[in-house]
């Protein structure tokens, strides 16, 4: 069954942007498809992207988040934001997703954990006061689902000063090599301008159609950093492992061996 948005939220969704509420749509209708993993995810130790890099490889969460307020962008099914709790952080979580808090409240609940607040909102307008976060993170949230001109300088807003910004998402290259019709895996050759990436409109893709991804070129989001007021702390792009193969979401093993299909960003408010 195709979940239906309410009356009220009717009215809501007509509010939003058109990709903000092109996502809710998105994520509410698939959102079923991501409890397993989530459910999953709930209970491993911090790994990150396709190919579950473990955090002690990619080290975006700091082991100790003890006396922290952190936030998460975009937290899906809320497993980086109990990852957060589990390392002594108090967590704000927010998702555009009604049926994808739904589960995240679910999997605390499953797992005794009380104390994170869930909240539904756009993450490019979240209600909190300037300042009143020590660390912010998306894995895949506002990373690649909002306007990296809104998102970036309101996690900008939200942080303290020395607070910091991490996030995970597709690679740009990963992207030009996306096939134009939206179908896998990721090609050889390039399949689309770099330069001008910005709004990626998949509803009528072949794979997977529905939603509205950002990304832009490695310039774009140095000087957008620079300009909002975030200096570059790390940046890593993701490789398959060696012993992986075949397909993972829509690139295989053995493109991700060769080429980035992901990146990480660790960036802190000057
Ligand atoms: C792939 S999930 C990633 C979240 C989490 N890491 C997970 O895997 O469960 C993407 C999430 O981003 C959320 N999202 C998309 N646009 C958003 C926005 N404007 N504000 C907040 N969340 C948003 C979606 O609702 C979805 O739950």
């Amino acid at each position: 069954m195709v979940w239906q948005p309410d009356a009220v939220e009717n009215d809501e969704v007509e509010r939003l942007p058109e990709h903000v509420a092109e996502n809710r749509r998105h994520w509410d209708e698939h959102a079923d498809e991501w409890v397993e993993a989530g459910q999953r995810s709930w209970r491993a130790e911090p790994s990150w992207g396709m190919w579950g890099i473990p955090n002690t490889q990619i080290p975006l969460l700091p082991e100790d988040l003890g006396g922290r307020h952190a936030i998460e962008l975009g937290c899906g099914t809320g497993y980086v934001s109990a990852w957060m709790r589990r390392r002594g952080a108090s967590v704000y979580a927010i998702d555009n997703s009604q049926r994808q808090l739904e589960t995240a409240r679910k999997l605390a609940e499953q797992n005794g954990v009380t104390d994170i607040e869930w909240v539904h909102g756009n993450a490019e307008t979240v209600e909190q006061p300037d300042e009143s976060f020590d660390f912010a993170i998306s894995e895949y949230g506002a990373a690649i689902w909002c306007d990296p001109y809104v998102w970036i300088p309101e996690a900008h807003r939200l942080l303290r000063t020395g607070g910091e910004l991490v996030f995970l998402g597709n690679h740009p290259f990963g992207m030009v090599c996306s096939a134009l019709d939206g179908s896998y895996p990721a090609r050889l050759t390039l399949q689309r301008d770099y330069f001008g990436l910005g709004r990626m409109d998949w509803t009528g893709a072949a794979e997977d159609p529905g939603g509205i991804e950002f990304n832009m070129e490695f310039s774009s989001w140095l000087r957008l950093f620079r300009d909002v007021g975030f200096d570059v702390i790390d940046y890593f792009e993701l490789q398959a492992p060696a012993d992986a193969s075949g397909p993972r979401f829509w690139v295989t093993a053995e493109w991700a061996r060769r080429f980035p299909a992901e990146q990480a960003w660790i960036l802190r408010k000057r």
